[in-house]
C-alpha cells in the first residue's frame, strides 16, 4: 500500500484537543522535530480564537525545544509524564500550568500497555528508513516507539534524512509479554540481542509521512573542569580500589552512567585511569566521552536507548559508523532500564543527586524540596538494583550559600536502602552495612565541605540526644533550608536555639 507524504501542519491536523500523544526518541535523540512545532503554531491560532487545544504528552524522557519547548510556550500541554528537563516545560510544571507525572523511566511503557494512561490516539515516530508495508528503522534514539507505535489509533512518521549513513543494525526493538505471561529478558551480557532491527508498524494505521532534515540540535558538553575532575577522579581510585580488593571482579563490571558533566568527566577519568580495565556499559544514554572511550579501546561495547551526542560529535558517528556497528545496540528504555537485567549484570550505577542527607537518603528531582527541577529519569530503575549505587555531587552550590549535604533531605528520590557510595569533590563515602550513626559520620568527614562540617556535627550532636536509631531531631531537620529561605545562605543555620527544644 502507498503511505502519502504530508506537510506538518497537516499531520499537526490529525491531532485533536485532549489526545494522549507519544513520541519515539529517548532524550532529544530519535525525537520528532517538526510535527510539534506545526502542532504547536496549530495550538496559538486555536488560543487566539478562544478555543481549548492541549494534548497529554507521554515520551522516553527528556526531549529537545521542538517538543518541550515549541508545546510549552504554546500552553499546549495537559498532562505529561515521565520526564522533563526544558526550562519553559519546567516553569509550567512548577506553577501548575502542566499536570506532570514524574515516574521512573522503565515503568512508562508498561504502564501505558496496562491501560492506567487511556489509550494512546496518536504516536509520532522519527524514521531515518521505511518501506511501503511499515517497516521502519528508527533513528538515534528508541525510547517507547515499539509500545507507542503498537499501541496508537493513528501513527505519524516523521522521514529524517538528516543523517547520510545508514543506522540499520543499531536497534533492537522488543516489547516484553505483560503479566501474567511474562518470561525472562533473555539478556545476559550487554551485546545481547533479543529482538528485531526493524519497527514494523500496521501501514493501515499510518496517516503520513512528513519529510525532517532537523539533527538532534544537542550542544556539546562543557569539558571537565576541576570542580567535576576531582569529583571524577574520586569515583575512578574508589573503583580502583574494589578491584584491586577484588570486590569488583578483575573483567570489571558493565557500566551505567548519568547524564550531564559530572558523568561525563567520570567518564573520562575512567578513561584515563591506568588501573582501571576495559569496560562494557550497560546504560540509557551515551554521551561524546563514550564514543572516544570506544576509539580509544576502553569501552568495549555499550547497550543503550539513545545516542545523545551532540552536532558535531554525531557527525564524527555518522563518518565511521562501520567503526561502531558492532560496538553499539539501542534498545527501547523499558529494557535499557530494565530492573531485572540491571540486577543480573551486577551493574555500577553512577547517577547524580540535587541533594543528600549525612544518613545517605538522596533527592534528584526537588529544589528545597518544592521545585521539580527534571525528574527522578532512569536514575532509579539502576540505582535500586545495581551491584554498586553511587551517587555524585558538588558539596556546596550558589559558591557556598547551599550545602548539598543536609541533615534531612527536602524531598526523597533515592533510600537510604539503595545508596551505597556518596561521592563529592572532598571525598567518597562507602555506606555499605554501617548503621545510620556510622554513615552521618563517614558522610560528614568524607563528602561534606569543610565550611559545613561544623553544623552537620552540631546537628548529629544534638539529634543523637534524641535517641533512636536514626538520630533525628525534627524541629531543627530542617534548620539549613530554613535558613537558605530566610537569609539567603545555608551558613545562618543555627541549632544551639533548638537545644532543649
Ligand atoms: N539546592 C538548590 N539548588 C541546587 C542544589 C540544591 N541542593 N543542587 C544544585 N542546585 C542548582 C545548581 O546551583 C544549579 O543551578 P543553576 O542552574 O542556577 O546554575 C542547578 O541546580 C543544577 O545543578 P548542577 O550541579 O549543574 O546539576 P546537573 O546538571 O549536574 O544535574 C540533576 C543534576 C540531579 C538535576 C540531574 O542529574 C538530574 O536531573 N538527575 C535526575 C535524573 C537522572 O539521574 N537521570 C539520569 C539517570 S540514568
Amino acid at each position: 500500500m502507498s503511505i502519502p507524504f504530508i506537510s506538518a501542519e497537516e499531520a499537526a491536523n490529525v491531532i485533536k484537543n485532549g489526545d494522549n500523544v507519544g513520541l519515539s526518541g529517548f532524550t532529544a535523540s530519535g525525537t520528532p522535530k517538526v510535527v510539534t512545532v506545526a502542532l504547536a503554531q496549530r495550538a496559538k491560532a486555536l488560543h487566539e480564537k478562544g478555543e481549548p487545544f492541549k494534548i497529554n504528552l507521554f515520551t522516553g524522557a527528556s526531549t529537545n525545544d521542538h517538543v518541550d519547548g515549541e508545546l510549552s510556550r504554546a500552553d499546549a500541554i495537559g498532562v505529561r509524564v515521565p520526564y522533563q528537563s526544558h526550562k519553559d516545560c519546567r516553569k509550567l510544571v512548577n506553577g501548575d500550568g502542566i499536570h506532570y507525572s514524574d515516574l521512573h523511566l522503565s515503568h512508562l511503557s508498561q504502564d501505558l500497555r496496562y491501560g492506567f494512561y487511556g489509550d494512546i490516539d496518536v504516536a509520532i515516530i522519527e524514521a531515518t528508513e521505511m518501506s511501503p508495508n511499515g517497516e521502519v528503522i528508527l533513528g538515534a534514539g528508541l525510547g517507547m516507539a515499539p509500545t507507542v507505535a503498537q499501541m496508537a489509533k493513528k501513527v505519524i512518521i516523521e522521514y529524517s534524512s538528516y543523517y547520510h549513513n545508514s543506522f540499520r543494525g543499531f536497534h533492537d526493538n522488543y516489547i516484553p509479554l505483560d503479566p501474567p505471561h511474562r518470561r525472562e529478558i533473555p539478556i545476559y551480557k550487554p551485546s545481547d540481542r533479543i529482538g528485531s532491527p526493524i519497527l514494523k508498524i500496521d501501514p493501515k494505521k499510518i496517516v503520513g509521512v512528513v519529510p525532517s532534515n532537523a539533527s538532534e540540535s544537542i550542544a556539546p558538553f562543557t569539558a571537565p573542569d576541576e570542580l567535576t575532575t576531582r569529583i571524577g577522579n574520586n569515583i575512578c581510585d574508589f573503583l580502583a580500589g574494589e578491584l584491586k580488593a577484588g570486590r569488583i571482579p578483575k573483567e570489571f563490571l558493565p557500566i551505567q552512567s548519568g547524564v550531564g558533566n559530572v558523568a561525563n568527566a567520570v567518564l573520562y577519568g575512567l578513561g584515563e585511569n591506568p588501573e582501571i580495565p576495559r569496560f562494557e556499559m550497560y546504560t540509557e544514554v551515551i554521551q561524546d566521552a563514550v564514543m572516544k572511550l570506544m576509539e580509544e579501546g576502553k569501552c568495549k561495547f555499550a547497550s543503550t536507548c539513545a545516542l545523545t551526542f551532540s552536532d558535531d560529535a554525531m557527525l564524527h558517528f555518522m563518518e565511521n559508523i562501520d567503526f561502531f556497528r558492532d560496538k553499539v545496540v539501542m534498545r527501547p528504555g523499558e529494557i535499557s532500564n530494565h530492573p531485572e537485567i540491571v540486577r543480573r549484570l551486577g551493574l555500577i550505577a553512577m547517577n547524580t543527586a540535587l541533594e543528600a542527607d549525612i544518613f545517605g537518603n538522596v533527592n534528584s528531582t526537588h529544589v528545597l524540596g518544592t521545585k521539580m527541577m527534571n525528574g527522578i529519569g532512569g536514575s532509579a530503575d539502576f540505582s535500586r538494583n545495581a551491584y554498586l549505587s553511587i551517587f555524585s555531587c558538588p558539596s556546596i552550590q550558589k559558591g557556598g550559600k547551599i550545602s548539598t549535604f543536609v541533615p534531612m533531605v527536602s524531598h526523597l528520590d533515592h533510600s537510604e536502602h539503595s545508596v551505597k557510595i556518596l561521592a563529592t569533590e572532598q571525598g567518597v563515602a562507602d555506606l555499605r552495612g554501617k548503621d545510620p550513626r556510622q554513615r552521618a559520620e563517614t558522610i560528614i568527614e568524607n563528602c561534606v565541605h569543610p565550611m559545613y562540617k561544623e553544623l552537620m556535627w552540631d546537628y548529629l550532636k544534638l539529634a543523637s540526644k534524641c535517641g533512636g536509631h536514626t538520630p533525628h531531631h525534627l524541629p531543627a531537620a530542617f534548620a539549613l533550608h530554613e535558613a537558605f529561605m530566610e537569609t539567603g545562605d545555608m551558613l545562618n543555620a543555627d541549632f544551639a536555639r533548638f537545644e532543649g527544644v
